[in-house]
């Protein structure tokens, strides 16, 4: 998993794993999106990275305001 770190003009950034529908999903508003996929269920939800959080994960930041980042979580499962 990664955190993806959005620029300004792209409030979800999709990371090499997040897929392009799921960042149209959120980008759409919706709060979440799901897909399964060669046995690996995806959740991508958004999450608030406030300053605290962005001194690491975003250090080259130009201003100190709260961003939203996707996060993709990956859970194994059983396709039947
Ligand atoms: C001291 C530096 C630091 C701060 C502050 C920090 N993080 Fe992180 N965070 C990290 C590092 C390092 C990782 C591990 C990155 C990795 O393994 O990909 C991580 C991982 C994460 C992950 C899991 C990423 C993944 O997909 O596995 C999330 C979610 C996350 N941080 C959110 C936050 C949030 C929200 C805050 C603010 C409340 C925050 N972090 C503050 C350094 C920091």
């Amino acid at each position: 998993m990664g955190v993806a770190s959005p620029s300004k003009t792209t409030p979800f950034l999709a990371s090499g794993r997040a897929t392009r529908p799921a960042v149209e999903a959120l980008k759409a508003g919706k709060p979440s999106h799901e897909q399964i996929q060669n046995g690996i269920l995806r959740r991508a939800a958004p999450i608030t990275l406030s300053n605290q959080c962005l001194k690491c994960h975003v250090p080259d930041r130009k201003s100190t305001e709260d961003r939203k980042a996707g996060l993709i979580i990956s859970i194994p499962v059983a396709e039947r």
